[in-house]
């Protein structure tokens, strides 16, 4: 029986993850590397420290953590300027009907984000109050595909793991919510997220088939 449902954010309740990869990629050039889309999928859900990492190893550039801490603040800076204007007109279709539509019917909900601005986003969308919990990237120590996001929000609702099913646009996220025990529906334009249960383009478009295959 399905009684929480835990989306996460960037990507899946508001596009976002086009500005992190602009961010991510002025970071890359100042290590001289060219960050495709293709790097940019691996990057999605996981955490800032962990992406810069990545694109470090991908570069082969080795940075001091004084250096890496410097880069962090600065990808950072550049996002947030880059989603100064963010709001309500941002978030995704179909987000705002399907949450009024499982919380009427009991179903509780929750983010649950790498980011660390998960706070600061759902505040920008007026989104915060729609969430029963929100997990964002400063209250856990593992980051996606480790489980610890999901399993969290699922004890705030007060739920057990299998009582929920994640929301996620991204590979890491998907094997974070199957490590937690958890049903996912993905989000994906390309079809690329193999191990979700039911992928979509967007939450508008097989809502009633959602519903269906994870509510009944
Ligand atoms: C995830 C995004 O939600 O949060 C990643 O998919 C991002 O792309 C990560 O790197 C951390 O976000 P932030 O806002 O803490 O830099
Ligand atoms: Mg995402």
């Amino acid at each position: 029986m399905i009684r929480g449902v835990i989306f996460d954010l960037d990507g899946v309740i508001t596009d976002t993850a086009v500005y992190h990869y602009q961010s991510w990629r002025r970071i890359a050039t100042e290590v001289n590397f060219d960050l495709t889309e293709e790097h940019n999928e691996q990057l999605k859900g996981v955490s800032r420290a962990e992406s810069l990492d990545r694109i470090l190893g991908w570069a082969n550039a080795l940075r001091t953590e004084e250096e890496k801490a410097k880069l962090l603040v600065q990808k950072n800076e550049h996002y947030l300027t880059l989603i100064e204007s963010l709001n309500d007109k941002d978030i995704l279709p179909g987000i705002v009907a399907f949450l009024e539509n499982i919380r009427s019917a009991g179903i509780k909900t929750a983010v649950g984000s790498s980011s660390k601005n998960a706070h600061f986003i759902l505040n920008k969308l007026r989104l915060i109050d729609s969430f029963d919990a929100v997990v964002d990237g400063n209250m856990v120590k593992q980051t996606k595909p480790d489980p610890e996001v999901f399993i969290l929000a699922a004890q705030l609702l007060g739920l057990q793991q299998q009582e929920c099913i994640v929301v996620e646009d991204a590979e890491a996220g998907v094997l974070a919510a199957k490590a937690a025990g958890m049903k996912v529906l993905g989000i994906t334009a390309h079809g690329q997220l193999h191990q979700a249960d039911l992928c979509t383009h967007n939450l508008l478009e097989k809502d009633a088939q959602f519903i269906q295959q994870f509510f009944s």
